[in-house]
């Protein structure tokens, strides 16, 4: 097992040198892994969170480490108070934000017919309204600065945190399923609506990830095996292959992916219960 802030095994391009970079909820899973690979990609990385003064500060120190810049922001982002003070704060440190990535995301599950509606509107306001207002402020921010092309071809990009559970239904996380699904249509709209003015957004939908979302899932080997009969691929992910995906879809390498959501999941979506029935 690696940790969440672990190396990749290859040296990392640096496919992403100048560029400003926030990712929300950075401070652990995987938005700690995303906002290191970005950083060994050469980006300068705000780091977002809400709770964990230390452990955002760990991967502040990670980073920097690295030789790029890094700086914590606490907000809400399901607030929109905080999420424009976080904004303007970004980019009065580190001059503009090229890249999003709205990662920020929480499970507060439950059988539904005793789902609260404070267990609804948790997971819908971090979830879905946070990736909503985040983006926007992104969006602006893209519009007024417009393409450098000595930074990017694109004015801005984004990358939407989703989940397998953006088409695989998930009874007992309904809320979690909703907001996933909602992802999927506004990443899409969004992307349709903002690709004229060469903004870039995206998503990734991550399998099984070894984070402490979903600890019971993997911690002890009677639920790993489990697990594993739900991916074909044989192994949780660990949070540096959304990482490194995230490094790649936010580049120019990937220039042309507009509107797209990358499965980042061992072939869970490929109902692996077929393989043997049906
Ligand atoms: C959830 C995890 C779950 C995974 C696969 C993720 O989006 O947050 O708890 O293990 O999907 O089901």
């Amino acid at each position: 097992m690696t940790d969440a802030l672990s190396p990749p095994a290859f040296a990392m391009p640096r496919l992403l040198a100048g560029q400003k970079a926030l990712v929300t909820g950075a401070n652990s899973g995987i938005g700690a892994a995303v906002a290191l690979a970005l950083a060994q990609a050469g980006a300068d990385v705000a780091i977002n969170y809400v709770a964990g003064d230390d452990a955002a500060q760990a991967v502040v120190d990670r980073i920097t480490a690295t030789g790029v810049r890094a700086k914590a922001y606490k907000a809400d982002v399901s607030d929109e108070a905080q999420v424009t003070a976080m904004f303007a704060q970004v980019v009065a440190d580190f001059g503009t934000v090229d890249i999003l990535v709205a990662n920020a995301g929480l499970q507060r599950d439950a059988a539904f017919a005793s789902m609260t509606l404070a267990q609804w509107n948790t997971v819908l306001g971090i979830n879905l309204t946070g990736q909503f207002l985040c983006a926007r402020a992104a969006v602006q921010e893209f519009q007024r600065r417009g393409i450098v092309p000595a930074i990017s071809r694109a004015a801005g990009k984004i990358i939407c945190m989703s989940s397998v559970h953006e088409v695989i239904p998930w009874g007992g996380h309904v809320n979690y399923a909703a907001s996933k699904g909602g992802v999927k249509l506004m990443m899409e709209s969004m992307a349709q609506e903002l690709a004229p003015q060469h903004i870039r957004i995206n998503s990734i939908a991550p399998g099984a990830i070894r984070t402490p979302i979903n600890t019971a899932a993997w911690e002890t080997p009677e639920a790993y095996d489990k697990l594993m009969t739900l991916v074909p691929y044989g192994r949780i992910g660990e949070p540096e292959d959304i990482g490194n995906a995230a490094v790649w879809l936010a580049s120019d390498m990937a220039d042309y992916i507009v509107g797209t959501t990358l499965f980042v999941d061992g072939g869970m979506t490929l109902y692996p219960g077929f393989s043997t029935n049906g």
